[in-house]
This record gives structure tokens, C-alpha cells and sequence, in this order.
């Protein structure tokens, strides 16, 4: 079991920004990497339906062998994690709208949430949201169309930077000073973020949070990777395009 993989899911290529962090953080553990992008984006399906594309790719990555799961996506975590951990007997680890690391460090008072509309219409999100909604002000802006512009492997450009700025200039005319990037796709477009929002904002992500609270739970069953072999295999179940282009055709991308 120790030295079985990490298992990592996302919509699409998304996750890669968490596996990074993973990667970085517990270079000694191999990973199996599934992108479902055969049904991106999720974010504008229902809360059943990630439900059931979620069970599906936690099912394949058992099936792999991989001794913890980790949710890369914000939108099938808000809508399914309760579920995933109510079904499966194996560690699980999700990811969610940074908003309460934003909440503790603003000033203003106000912080912009940039997310799909699964993630903020789900029930997680509101709860996270109201509990810190007497000291903070949430403006929250749905990217439609940017997870659908980053899986064609667009990554910067005219679109995405129009889709942006439609979301980022109300939030920096309303003077937040912290962007909470509530969707793992959102890092690929870093710098288009930073070219459009004034460098007195910050900009924050649970990245590095889903690392440490990987090694904390590997610690804490541990099942920590003894063996110095190390795989990191990649899969998906649509174009393998995109795959190829985040990890600079370093390694070999399954077609299942
Ligand atoms: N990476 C997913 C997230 O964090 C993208 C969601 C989608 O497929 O729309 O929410």
C-alpha cells in the first residue's frame, strides 16, 4: 500500500497545478494523473452529474491502485466529496475556493472569488462563504469560457484575456485587495492575471494547502512511499492535446 500512487482527477489539465505542488512538496511519491476531458468543463453541469463522473474517476484510479485520492478541481470537490467519502473506504483530499486565507488577511474588507458556476452555486461554497460573511465582502465572478479556451491549449491570447478583464475590472473598481483563483485551471493564466490586476492585489490558491494536507494524511495512515522507485503515469479520456502541451511532452499520456 505505501508504495502504491497518489491518485490526482480533475475536468481536464486543471489538476496539473496541483500535482506540481504535490510533486514539490513529496517528491518521493509516484502519481497517477486522470483528466475526465472527454466531459470538460464541469462546471456548468449539475451537481448529479458531477456526482457521477467524479465516482467514475475515483473508480478508475482505485482500480490503478492508488492509495489516497486527491480532488483537483474545485468544482467536483464543492459538489461531490461528502458523497465520494461516504462511498469509498480510501483517504480523499479536495480542493476549495481559498476564501477564508483571504478572508484573514484583507484589509479592505473585500476579496473576489473567480470560480465556475458549480463551485459557487454548490452548497460547500455557501457555507464557507456565509460563515465569513460579517467581516468580508465576497464578489464572486463565474469565468464562463475559460476552462473550455485553456483544454483547446489555449493559454493566453485576445479570449482569455477578455474573458478576464469582464470579470476582473468590477472586482478592482470595487477595491478588493485579495483574488482568490477558486478553479485549478485558473494558475495556467497567471501572468494574463497579473498584467490585468494591479500588483497591490493578492492573488491566493489552495495549491500548496492540498500538498501539505497530502503529506499530512500519508503521515497520519501512514502509508508513506518507502520504495525509491517512482512512476508518474498520465491519463485521459479525450484529446491528450492539451495534456501534452502543460507537461511540455515530458511524459507519455494514456488514451483510455
Ligand atoms: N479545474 C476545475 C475546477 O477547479 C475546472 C472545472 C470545470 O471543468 O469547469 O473547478
Amino acid at each position: 500500500m505505501n508504495n502504491s500512487p497518489i491518485g490526482i482527477f480533475d475536468s481536464g489539465i486543471g489538476g496539473i497545478t496541483i500535482l506540481n505542488s504535490i510533486k514539490n512538496l513529496l517528491p518521493n511519491e509516484s502519481i497517477i494523473y486522470y483528466s475526465d476531458n472527454l466531459n470538460s468543463p464541469y462546471g456548468n453541469k449539475s451537481k448529479i452529474e458531477i456526482e457521477k463522473l467524479s465516482f467514475k474517476n475515483v473508480e478508475f484510479l482505485i482500480n490503478k491502485g492508488c492509495k489516497i485520492i486527491v480532488v483537483a478541481c474545485n468544482t467536483a470537490t464543492t459538489n461531490s466529496i461528502k458523497k465520494l467519502r461516504a462511498n469509498f473506504n480510501i483517504p480523499f483530499i479536495g480542493i476549495e475556493p481559498a476564501i477564508k486565507p483571504a478572508a484573514m488577511k484583507t484589509k479592505s474588507g473585500l476579496i473576489g472569488v473567480l470560480a465556475t458556476e458549480g463551485t459557487l452555486s454548490s452548497l460547500l461554497f455557501g457555507k464557507t462563504s456565509s460563515n465569513h460573511s460579517l467581516n468580508v465582502n465576497i464578489i464572486e465572478k463565474n469565468a464562463e469560457g475559460l476552462v473550455e479556451l485553456i483544454e483547446k491549449g489555449i493559454f493566453h491570447g485576445e479570449k482569455i484575456e477578455e474573458i478576464l478583464k469582464k470579470c476582473l475590472l468590477p472586482m478592482i473598481e470595487q477595491k478588493i485587495d485579495h483574488l482568490v483563483l477558486g478553479c485549478t485551471h485558473y494558475p495556467i493564466l497567471i501572468n494574463t492575471i497579473k498584467s490585468i490586476i494591479p500588483n497591490t492585489i493578492k492573488i491566493i490558491d489552495n495549491g500548496e494547502a492540498v500538498a501539505l494536507q497530502t503529506k499530512r494524511i500519508l503521515k497520519k495512515n501512514q502509508i508513506e512511499n518507502s520504495s525509491l522507485e517512482l512512476k508518474y503515469l498520465f491519463y485521459c479520456n479525450g484529446s491528450p492535446m492539451s495534456l501534452n502541451k502543460i507537461l511540455n511532452n515530458k511524459f507519455t499520456v494514456n488514451k483510455v
